[in-house]
């Protein structure tokens, strides 16, 4: 007998029509779709093309019509300035359509770019479901990206108004936004229109006068505008990701594919009802945060928690459980590093104590590999589910989840269980031939992709293809490492790219590296992620200097960390690097990455039979310990 998933799966991948349509049924429209999987132009595929639809209306209107419009919305809870405020789906929608009519009054008009660079604040979720209200794209950009970051994205997605605030809170750091938007806009060569700046009490950000528009001023004068229909295919946002190069990849997000996927997941991987209060403690620069802070649970008829603050230190690690006793929250999502860091502290689970969790009944976590101390600590500590499911900011949701909605099947250390309706994931080889079950191959996902992933990149239709569907024609390549095994479990191992996961971070090394290869003292030098106890990964840098410097190592190491910190950002986390005499390679020049690793990591390696000369290795082995890694194999 099938249970409920295996009908589902079976289902989504054989009918996907009579499956993706039946979800969508559930989702307001202004016109119904006329074709439910539009395969006529491959491999561009697209999701109900025909039907029009807004999704502001679906997160917000939709909800006050149907007698919900003194629920709880979303509750803005700030640990870091003390403060918790509560919005009904009727006050929501009330600043969202306000906030809309200030952009309107910008000149923003549908099709248009809103860039938002904001902190964890209410009214970053505000700004987005405001451009949507409107049929404007926005891009959110994550605040721990420094100014020239910023820059390339609004090069790339050249918005028409840009909102931001004053400063963001860290801990007890106040970190001012204002003026690394002020640079990010003096080095790039598309300009905004008008920017507008949401003033915080702590820290008042100096306004450029014809340029800024102060937040609080122009929603006092504002009409509030109403939902605009469109398209399903036309774009919501554009979040940018890191690539294989410096260029971020912008990943677009279409309309109609997207409400209907998140109100499916809702239900059938969270378990939750309209109703809920749902929590992802993530940050609404990240895919987490656009899909599962802002528009999931509000598609669903949730109350959604937007946080501002940390696992540990604002003020203790017990917050986590503070807030799903306080808001008698039901569900939870987060990164496993965070979860990591609150064991750090809290070994025990001692704080949880004092606090009622009876609401709570399932945990979530992504980003990065669960590692079983975590799972079974959590689990352990929690008493409930605790959930991997396993995604990218490509795919919108979950690949592979425990479908807690649908069936819960019992979980298998190091998996994200089994792929998700609408998933035909498969690991093949390199010849692009599915592997046998168990074997590690290439996990990639047959084609079409399941409604809410990534139709294509901003303006760039060629990248899309070449970054994800030509090495394996006929599948989307995850760029993870993984295999299937015989009871059909997912297991992920590594990214086969230069991604490295810091902190639920996603950053690329890439990146890293252009940026270090520009200090004049630098010959060549490799980024790699190294195993870290907290972070699951950090990064570490190794540089070859060019002949003759004479300037102190220590210098250009300090000076090479700062760079990466003004260049990409203080989220890089980019904190240790050493100069080494040359770096391991293949006698055809390759970088041997892998076994710097390896020794870095303290596990066992072979000497590649390439390597152009094996005693570089011994000399690597000493740099690392050099730098407190490498240690325990002496
Ligand atoms: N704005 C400005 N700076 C930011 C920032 C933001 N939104 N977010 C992070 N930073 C800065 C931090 O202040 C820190 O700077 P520092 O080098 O001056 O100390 C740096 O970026 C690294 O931040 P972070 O990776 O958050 O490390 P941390 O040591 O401050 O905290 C954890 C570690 C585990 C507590 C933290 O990473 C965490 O809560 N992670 C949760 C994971 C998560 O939200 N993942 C998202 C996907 S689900
Ligand atoms: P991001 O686009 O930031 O969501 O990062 C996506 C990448 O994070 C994936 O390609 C994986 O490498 C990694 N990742 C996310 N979730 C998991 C998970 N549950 N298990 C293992 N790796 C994960």
């Amino acid at each position: 007998m099938t249970n409920p998933y295996e009908a589902a799966f079976e289902q989504s991948i054989n009918d996907p029509d009579g499956f993706w349509g039946k979800a969508a049924e559930d989702c307001h429209w202004y016109k119904r779709w006329d074709k439910v999987l539009d395969d006529s132009n491959k491999p561009f595929y697209r999701w109900f093309t025909g039907g029009e639809i807004n999704t502001c209306y679906n997160a917000l209107d939709y909800h006050i019509e149907q007698g919900r419009g003194e629920q709880l919305a979303l509750i803005y809870d700030s640990p870091v300035t003390d403060t918790i405020t509560k919005y009904t789906y009727n006050q929501l929608r009330d600043e969202v359509a306000k906030f809309a009519g200030v952009l309107k009054s910008l000149g923003v008009e549908k099709g248009d770019r809103v860039l938002i660079y904001m902190p964890m604040i209410a009214e970053a979720a505000m700004a987005m479901l405001a451009c949507a209200r409107i049929g404007a794209v926005h891009s959110v950009v994550f605040g721990g990206f420094a100014a020239k970051e910023l820059a390339t994205r609004i090069n790339d997605a050249k918005p028409k108004v840009i909102v931001t605030a004053s400063c963001g809170i860290e801990v007890k750091k106040v970190i001012a936004y204002k003026p690394l938007l002020d640079a990010a806009i003096d080095m790039s060569a598309s300009k905004p229109d008008k920017c507008v700046i949401f003033q915080r009490p702590m820290e008042k950000a100096s306004m450029i006068d014809g340029r800024d528009v102060d937040w609080e001023a122009a929603m006092a004068a504002a009409s509030p505008a109403e939902c605009v229909p469109v398209a399903a295919t036309d774009p919501l946002y554009i979040l940018y990701t890191s690539g294989t190069t410096g260029q971020p990849k912008g990943v677009v997000r279409d309309n109609g594919g997207h409400v209907v996927a998140l109100k499916w997941t809702m239900k059938n991987i969270y378990n939750v009802d309209a109703g809920d209060v749902y929590w992802a403690a993530s940050d609404v620069g990240w895919v987490v945060g656009h899909s599962y802070i802002v528009y999931g649970p509000l598609f669903k008829g949730c109350t959604t928690i937007l946080f501002e603050g940390k696992p540990v230190g604002t003020p203790d690690a017990g917050v986590f459980w503070r807030v799903i006793a306080d808001h008698k929250v039901k569900s939870m999502f987060t990164a496993p590093t965070a979860f990591r860091a609150i064991k750090r502290e809290d070994p025990n689970a001692e704080l949880m104590k004092k606090y009622d969790l009876s609401n709570f009944k399932a945990l979530f976590l992504a980003g990065e590999r669960l590692d079983p101390n975590t799972l079974h600590w959590a689990e352990n500590a929690l008493k409930v589910p605790v959930v991997d499911h396993w995604w990218q900011t490509e795919t919108g949701w979950a690949i592979c989840a425990n479908c807690l909605g649908l069936h819960e099947f019992t979980v298998k250390e190091g998996s994200p269980t089994k792929p998700a309706p609408g998933w035909n994931l498969q690991v093949v080889d390199t010849n692009n031939q599915q592997v046998a079950a168990g074997e590690i191959g290439a996990l990639v996902v047959k084609l079409p992709l399941p409604p809410g992933a990534l139709p294509t990149l901003w303006q760039n239709d060629d990248r899309y293809v070449e970054s994800y569907l030509e090495e394996f024609p006929g599948y989307y390549k995850t760029a993870d490492a993984g295999f299937i095994d015989a009871d059909g479990y997912a297991f992920v191992m590594s990214r086969t790219d230069d991604i490295i996961n810091v902190a639920g971070h996603r950053l690329s090394t890439g990146a890293m590296e252009e940026v270090l290869s520009d200090h004049p003292d630098v010959a060549e030098c490799a980024v790699l992620g190294v195993e870290d106890s907290l972070k699951g990964q950090v990064p570490v840098g190794f540089i070859v200097l060019k002949a003759g410097v004479s300037k102190a190592q220590d210098e250009i190491v300090k000076e090479v960390i700062q760079m990466v910190r003004e260049r990409i950002g203080p989220v890089a986390a980019f904190k240790t690097a050493t100069v080494v005499k040359r770096l391991p390679k293949t006698r055809s020049g390759k970088i041997l990455r892998g076994t710097i690793q390896k020794i870095a990591d303290n596990q066992e390696y072979k000497v590649p039979a390439t390597i152009d000369d094996p005693t570089i290795l011994g000399e690597m082995e000493e740099a690392l310990e050099g730098i407190g890694y490498a240690k325990a194999r002496k």
